[in-house]
C-alpha cells in the first residue's frame, strides 16, 4: 500500500478538512486547521481528527473533536493511526501527577474507541463535561456515547 503520513495540519489545509468532514455532514464548528492531525496520500489528505481544550467550571479537559476518514480509506487503521499519533502526543507531556493524558470524546462509533482503550461513561457525565448538553433539548435521545481515554486508568 502507498505510505500513509500522519502529520500536523497547517493553515493550508483547511479547505482539504473541510471537505473530508463535509462527507459525514461534520463541519469545524470554531476549531482551526491548526488543532488538526492529518493523514496524507500521495499529497492528498483522507484522514483528520482534531484535539481540543474544553473547560468545564474549573476543570479543563482535552477532548477529540472531528475524526473522519475518507469512505474509500476505512477499515484500514488508519483511524487508529490518526488517534495513536495524538495519544502519543500526549504522552510525551503526561506525568502521574499530572495526568493531561485523559482525552474526552463524543462519538457515534464507540467500538472504534473501545479498542483504542476508551471506557464508555454514563450519560449523566455529559451534563458535567459539557455545557452545550446541559442545555440541549435532545439529550434525552441522544445518540452519542461520552468515553474516556487514560493512561492511568
Ligand atoms: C470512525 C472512523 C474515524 C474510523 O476510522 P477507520 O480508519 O475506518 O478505523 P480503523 O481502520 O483504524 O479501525 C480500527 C478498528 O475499529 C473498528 N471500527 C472502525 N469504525 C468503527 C465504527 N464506526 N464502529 C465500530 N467499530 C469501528 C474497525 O472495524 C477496526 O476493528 P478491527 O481492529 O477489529 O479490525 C471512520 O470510520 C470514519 O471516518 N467514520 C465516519 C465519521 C465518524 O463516524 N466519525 C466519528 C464521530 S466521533
Amino acid at each position: 500500500m502507498t505510505e500513509i503520513l500522519i502529520r500536523k495540519a497547517e493553515k493550508k489545509d483547511l479547505l482539504s478538512i473541510q471537505r473530508l468532514l463535509s462527507t459525514y455532514f461534520l463541519d469545524m464548528e470554531d476549531l482551526e486547521p491548526e488543532d488538526f492531525v492529518l493523514a496524507e496520500r500521495e499529497g492528498k489528505a483522507i484522514g483528520c481528527a482534531a484535539l481540543v481544550r474544553g473547560t468545564s467550571g474549573e476543570k479543563s479537559f482535552l477532548e477529540l473533536h472531528s475524526i473522519a476518514v475518507h469512505l474509500n480509506f476505512r477499515g484500514k487503521g488508519i483511524g487508529t493511526r490518526l488517534m495513536q499519533y495524538l495519544i502519543n502526543t500526549l504522552e510525551d507531556q503526561d506525568t502521574p501527577d499530572n495526568p493531561v493524558c485523559e482525552l474526552y470524546v463524543r462519538t457515534t462509533a464507540p467500538g472504534f474507541f473501545e479498542k483504542l482503550g476508551f471506557i464508555k461513561l454514563p450519560d449523566a457525565d455529559k451534563l458535567l463535561l459539557w455545557s452545550d448538553c446541559k442545555d440541549c433539548e435532545h439529550f434525552e435521545k441522544c445518540t452519542q456515547h461520552a468515553m474516556k481515554y487514560s493512561r492511568y486508568s
